[in-house]
């Protein structure tokens, strides 16, 4: 398998009894050709020997800080640097708590807080543990720092309680670090600008118009072409949330003139722009340098004025070896609405969500599209999250030809 060959993975394996199906993971990774440095938890050792596997791996296995006899140092740093990909298999419900909330206190956790490479977690635990919500808000927690929780299966647990807990098999773990590898190179060498969140519109220096965007669905497209590959510059409006990967570059922005500016600035230098804020319609044209006091002021009259288009904008100045995505968040006539927006934007493609869709929308972990091509095509996804979706949405982008 050319996919894994030659890559450096950590394998970092806590006390839990699925611990044994590592060694399995290591010979397959091994086999595949990569090189697999193994760190076990103190009691991982209760439920796998490091003998087995040093002896799979070729490489002796990491425990603890110093190697007693010699005072050998082992640095988290280095390992951490050297992963390509780090992997915790199994993860115990007390290891995810440790890495969602920076508990340092073994080399495995401390290697993870090191790493700059892609975090994979395979959670292992007994259901009711699995279904805890200190559990559930650890995982959730983990995810949002970008690390990739690769979901237990269901089945008969080692308490002999039957439902969602156990390990997923090594061979599907392995096909994760196959499928991961393989699309991190698909995006090598393109640049992409990608615009997320809302628009704020001043009104006076403590008022805004704005909306309801948070953000999430620009930031997941973001974060996935980085891990493709990839050169991202994200044009972020005002959103509590940042992207965790560290290779994309983040342009701060509030108006919708602001982010015309900036978008307008890098756009020359960008193989495909994705439109996904969702830009305030209007400014106000009167707004006020001061505060407009309540009791002091008669009621204001908002005069608006129309913001500039940007993904119009950038249409315009499009060549033909660039590609412009669009959004259309609708409420009704959702393909006619989005057809016309491809069309007036000149956009190769629009990705469509509508408000009437259950899942879909602001503020929500998941996201229902529908994908028109400005060939006519009509594709229509399942609701998935909203990382699924960002993965969706780059595969359609590499699907576009050039005129
Ligand atoms: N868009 C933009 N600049 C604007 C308005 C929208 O770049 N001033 C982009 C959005 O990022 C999205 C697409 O255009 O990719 C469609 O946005 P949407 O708000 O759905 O469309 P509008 O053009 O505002 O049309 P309407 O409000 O009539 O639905």
């Amino acid at each position: 398998m050319d996919c894994i060959r030659g890559k450096h993975i950590v394998l970092g394996i806590t006390g839990g009894i699925a611990a044994y199906k590592t060694a399995t993971l290591v010979r397959l990774l091994v086999k595949a050709g990569a090189e697999v440095q193994v760190i076990m938890t103190p009691n991982a050792k209760e439920f796998i020997t490091p003998v087995t596997l040093s002896t799979l791996s070729g490489k002796p296995v990491i425990s603890e800080f110093f190697t007693a006899n010699t005072g050998q140092w082992h640095s988290h740093v280095d390992l951490g640097l050297w992963a390509d990909a780090f992997v915790v298999a199994p993860a115990t419900a007390s290891t995810l708590a440790k890495m969602a909330n920076g508990v340092a206190d073994n080399m495995l956790v401390t290697s993870y807080l090191s790493t700059r490479a892609t975090v994979f977690a395979a959670p292992a635990m007994d259901f009711d543990m699995m279904q805890h919500p200190s559990t559930l808000r650890n995982i959730e927690q983990l995810k949002s720092y970008g690390v990739n929780i690769i979901e237990p299966a269901e089945g008969e647990l080692a308490s002999h309680l039957v439902g969602k807990g156990r390990m997923e098999e090594p061979e599907k773990i392995f096909d994760t670090l196959c499928d991961f590898f393989s699309r991190s190179q698909t995006m090598k060498g393109k640049t992409m600008l990608i615009t997320a969140g809302p628009t704020r519109e001043k009104i006076d220096p403590v008022r805004y118009i704005s909306n309801y965007s948070t953000g999430k669905m620009g930031i997941a497209i973001a974060e996935e072409a980085a891990k493709r590959g990839a050169e991202v510059t994200l044009v972020l409006g005002p959103v509590d949330r940042r992207p965790s990967h560290a290779g994309i570059t983040i342009i701060d922005v509030e108006s919708a003139n602001e982010m015309l500016a900036a978008c307008e600035s890098i756009f020359d230098h960008a193989d495909i722009a994705v439109m996904c804020a969702a830009v305030a319609d209007y400014s106000v044209a009167n707004r006020e340098d001061r505060k407009i006091k309540r009791e002091k002021s008669a009621i204001p009259n908002l005069e608006l004025v129309k913001n500039p288009d940007i993904a119009a904008t950038l249409g315009r100045a499009k060549q033909p070896n660039q590609i412009l995505v669009g959004f259309a968040l609708e409420t009704d006539n959702e393909a006619s609405n989005a057809a016309d927006k491809m069309e007036r934007k000149n956009l190769d493609m629009i990705v469509m969500n509508s408000l009437r869709d259950k899942g879909a929308g602001f503020g929500t972990d998941t996201n229902k599209i529908t994908i028109f091509t400005k060939e006519g095509d009509a594709i229509r996804y399942p609701l998935k999250s909203k990382n699924e979706v960002a993965a969706d949405i780059l595969d359609a982008i590499s699907n576009i030809k050039h005129e």
